[in-house]
């Protein structure tokens, strides 16, 4: 049977590890050519082999979503050697907890470079060629702290409350183009950017994480693999109406 995304040309930028890498495998599975993405070339590399190594389509490439020169090159790459941009998902991001009295100058760049700034260069680098291949499907990565506060993480959860505005103003932009862009809103996902969180937690002997994690209303962690399938979703013509769309899967917090 032919996979949801034979023909297609997908590009993931943060993927060389946690949930990008996860989207990467899971899209290539279903036959998309996936470039690889990301500014950690050597664990971007081994992304990419592990998948050509299972059978599938995909190349790495360096882009460092805050560079408007590497934007322009990745769709480039896409159109001159796998023939069109069909797919792009906006995944890479960084994760800074301070509160907002306490947030430098530096720090609020560094999160609204990556995090806001870095998706809509994203999305303007690949709509035109989204227009020449007929239409596409972006989804960008926002949080449930995009949808709702929390302690802290003042930068953070400024960017991505900005990742939700834009994914409703493209989406209801290039409709007329066929271009659908939606997002999806993780909330605690095991990779290797929320053990980081959890070691500053941890600093905190009043702070139980394990206890918190237990809450949730599914009381553990997401895996990266639960948060593609619903990236699987929203990049295939599973979800051909559905566009401007924000996905929660984040255990049921948000209900
Ligand atoms: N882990 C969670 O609990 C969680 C929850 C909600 C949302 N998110 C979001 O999910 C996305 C993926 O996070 P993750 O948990 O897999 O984190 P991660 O840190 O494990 O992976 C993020 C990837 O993004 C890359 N990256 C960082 N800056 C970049 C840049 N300027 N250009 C290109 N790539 C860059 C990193 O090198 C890394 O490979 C992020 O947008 C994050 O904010 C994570």
């Amino acid at each position: 049977m032919p996979g949801l995304l034979e023909g297609k040309v997908a590009l993931v930028s943060g993927a060389a590890r946690g949930q990008g890498a996860s989207h990467a495998r899971r899209l290539a599975t279903e036959g998309a050519t996936v470039i690889v993405s990301d500014i950690r070339d050597h664990l971007g590399q081994s992304v990419a082999e592990d998948i050509r190594s299972g059978g599938h389509q995909a190349t790495y490439l360096h882009l460092d979503v805050r560079s408007t020169e590497d934007w322009a090159t990745a769709v480039e790459t896409a159109e001159a050697e796998f023939g069109a941009l069909n797919i792009l998902i906006n995944n890479a991001g960084i994760c800074e907890m301070s509160a907002v009295a306490e947030c430098s100058d530096d720090e609020w760049q560094r999160v609204i470079d990556t995090n806001q700034t870095g998706v809509f260069k994203g999305i303007r680098a690949a709509v035109p060629a989204m227009q020449r291949a007929g239409g596409g499907s972006i989804v960008n990565t926002a949080s449930i702290f995009g949808l709702k506060g929390t302690h802290g993480y003042g930068a953070y959860v400024a960017s991505k409350y900005a990742v939700v505005g834009i994914t409703k103003s493209a989406a209801l932009t290039y409709c007329y183009a066929n271009i659908r862009v939606n997002a999806v809103a993780p909330g605690s996902v095991d990779t290797p950017m929320l053990a980081e969180e959890v070691k500053v937690f941890e600093q905190n002997p009043d702070f139980d994480w394990d206890a918190h994690v237990r809450k949730y209303p599914i009381p553990r962690l997401a895996r990266p693999e639960e948060v593609s399938e619903a990236v699987l979703f929203l990049a295939s013509d599973l979800s051909s109406y559905t566009t401007g769309a924000v996905i929660p899967v984040d255990g049921g917090t948000l209900a």
